[in-house]
C-alpha cells in the first residue's frame, strides 16, 4: 500500500466512491479490495460560453441518422447512428462486442464513411483474422494499435474519419493522469474527452467496455451518465442468441432490443425473435408458460419456466433468471396469503428461456401461472399465452399495449390468450384468438387448471 500524499485519494474501482483513506470494503457498493489511489486532479472540461436563449427562439435540430444497414443494430440505436454521438457497448468478455462492431465498421465504411478502429486489446493481425471470417472487405476502414488517448487524437486529426471505434475503453489512458489504464479515473477521463471530441468534430464514437463478473476492472457502469447511448449485451456468452439492449439513449427510446444469432460468419439479425425464443419449447410440460412481453417497441413471446421442488432444508431457495428475484418473492408471498398455497418449504426456480431479461410487471401473471403449474404438476395449454400485472391483493391489473401483444400471439399461431379484465374492451378484432379475461389470480387458476 502506498503512503497517501496530500493529493492522493482512494477511489473504488467499481462504483467510484472516493475516500481519503484506503478502505478494505467500499461503503458505496460493498465491494471488497476495490480501492486504488488516483491523483485527485479534477477532470478538466472544455467550456464554451453559450448564449442564453428564450424558449421560442430555440431552433429545433433535425436529428440526421446514418443507417448501419443492420436492421437489429439500427433498431437498438433508435433508428440508426447519430453523427457526433458517443455510444458505449458493454458486455462480458467473449460475448461478441468486437465481432459486432467490426461488422458495423465494415457496413459503415462500405457506404463511404471513413472508419478508424482502435485496437487496444488485440493485434491488428488478430482483427484481420476475425475480419476474414466475417467477409470484411474494408474499403475506407483503417486500423491502428494504440492505447494513448493523445496519440489516438493525433491519428484522428491526420486521418479525419467519420466513425471511430475504440476497442476497448479500458485499454486507453491519458497522459494527464498518473494512474494505470482501466482504473476508474482513467476510464472516466478518457470517456469524457471522447465525448467532447465527438461533439466538436461531429464524429460518431463507439467505446467498447468490458464488464467482468468479479468487477476487477472499472465498470462501464461508471460511464453511463457520460455517454449518449449505452448498449449492453445481455445473457450469457455460451448461448448462440445474442441480445443487445439499449439501457440509455439520448436520441431514441431506451429498452429497445437488438437480437442476433452468432454464426460461423459473425452475428446475423434474427427476423423472428418470438420464433427463436419458442423454438425448443417442450409440449405439455408442467411449469412452462408463454408470455408476451414488450421489449422496447416490439412485442416478444418468450417461454417462462418454473420449477417447484421439495426443499431438502427448512427454508426453500428462490432463484430467478431473467426475472427480478424480489418480484418473485413478492408474488410468492401473495400466493401464500391470497391463494393459500404452502410454498415456504419448496425450492423455487424461475427462468426465462433464451437469456432474455423481462422486467415489465405484465409478466407477473405468467410467473405465478408457471409456479402454480409446476407446484400442481399440471401443464398449461401449449397454444396459450398469458399476460397481466398482479397486485398484492391478488388482483390482476390492466397492462399497456394489449392489442399489440394479441397481434403477436396471433401471428405466432397461438389460439388462446389470458389477459386482465381491465384491458377489455379490445380496440380491434383478434379472431380466431379466444380471449379469457380475468380479474384475480384465483379466476386465472380456475380457468387454467
Ligand atoms: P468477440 O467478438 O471477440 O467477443 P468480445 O469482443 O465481446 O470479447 O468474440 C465472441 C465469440 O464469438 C468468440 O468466442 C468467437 C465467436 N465467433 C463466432 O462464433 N463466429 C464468428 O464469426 C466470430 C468472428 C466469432
Ligand atoms: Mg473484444
Amino acid at each position: 500500500m502506498q503512503t497517501p500524499s496530500a493529493k492522493t485519494v482512494y477511489v473504488c474501482q467499481l462504483c467510484g466512491f472516493r475516500s481519503q483513506k484506503w478502505l478494505g470494503r467500499c461503503p458505496g457498493c460493498g465491494e471488497w479490495n476495490s480501492f486504488l489511489t488516483e491523483s485527485d486532479r479534477p477532470l478538466r472540461r472544455v467550456r464554451n460560453s453559450s448564449p442564453v436563449l428564450e424558449y421560442p427562439t430555440v431552433q429545433q435540430e433535425k436529428v440526421e441518422r446514418i443507417t448501419t444497414r443492420n436492421v437489429e443494430f439500427d433498431r437498438v440505436l433508435g433508428g440508426g447512428l447519430v453523427p457526433g454521438s458517443l455510444v458505449l457497448l458493454g458486455g462480458e468478455p467473449g460475448i461478441g462486442k468486437s465481432t459486432l462492431l467490426l461488422q458495423i465498421a465494415e457496413s459503415l465504411s462500405a457506404q463511404g464513411l471513413k472508419t478508424l478502429y482502435i485496437a487496444g486489446e488485440e493485434s491488428i493481425q488478430q482483427i484481420k483474422l476475425r475480419g476474414e471470417r466475417l467477409g470484411v472487405q474494408g474499403r475506407n476502414l483503417f486500423l491502428v494499435a494504440e492505447t494513448s488517448l493523445e496519440a489516438i487524437f493525433t491519428e484522428v486529426e491526420a486521418l479525419q474519419p467519420q466513425i471511430l471505434i475504440v476497442d476497448s475503453i479500458q485499454t486507453v489512458s491519458t497522459e494527464k493522469l498518473e494512474s494505470i489504464p482501466g482504473t476508474m479515473g482513467q476510464v472516466r477521463e478518457c470517456a469524457a474527452q471522447f465525448l467532447s471530441f465527438a461533439k466538436q468534430q461531429n464524429i460518431a464514437v463507439f467505446l467498447i467496455g468490458h464488464i467482468t463478473k468479479e468487477g476487477s476492472l472499472a465498470g462501464p457502469k461508471a460511464l453511463e451518465h457520460i455517454v449518449d447511448v449505452v448498449l449492453y449485451f445481455e445473457g450469457d456468452r455460451h448461448q448462440n442468441q445474442k441480445i443487445v439492449r439499449a439501457v440509455k439513449n439520448r436520441f431514441g427510446p431506451s429498452n429497445e432490443l437488438g437480437i442476433f444469432e452468432m454464426s460461423s460468419r459473425g452475428l446475423l439479425c434474427v427476423e423472428n425473435p418470438s420464433g427463436l425464443f419458442l423454438s425448443e419449447r417442450p409440449e405439455s410440460a408442467a411449469g412452462s408458460v408463454v408470455v408476451c412481453a414488450m421489449q422496447g417497441s416490439r412485442p416478444i413471446l418468450a417461454e417462462l419456466q418454473a420449477l417447484v421442488s421439495h426443499s431438502a432444508y427448512g427454508t426453500g431457495r428462490r432463484m430467478g433468471n431473467g426475472v427480478d428475484p424480489s418480484r418473485i418473492a413478492l408474488l410468492l408471498a401473495m400466493l401464500e396469503k391470497r391463494v393459500g398455497l404452502q410454498l415456504s418449504g419448496s425450492d423455487i426456480y424461475v427462468n426465462v428461456v433464451g437469456g432474455l431479461a423481462l422486467q415489465e410487471p405484465a409478466i407477473d401473471l405468467a410467473v405465478v401461472a408457471a409456479i402454480v403449474s409446476s407446484f400442481r404438476n399440471q401443464p398449461i395449454g401449449f397454444r396459450s399465452v398469458v399476460f397481466g400485472e398482479v397486485g398484492l391483493a391478488g388482483e390482476v391489473r390492466a397492462v399497456s399495449f394489449a392489442q399489440t401483444r394479441l397481434k403477436e400471439a396471433l401471428a405466432m399461431g397461438f389460439d388462446w390468450v389470458m389477459l386482465p379484465h381491465g384491458n377489455l374492451p379490445l380496440s380491434g378484432p383478434v379472431e380466431p384468438l379466444r380471449i379469457q379475461a380475468v380479474s384475480s389470480v384465483q379466476d386465472a387458476f380456475d380457468a387454467l387448471f
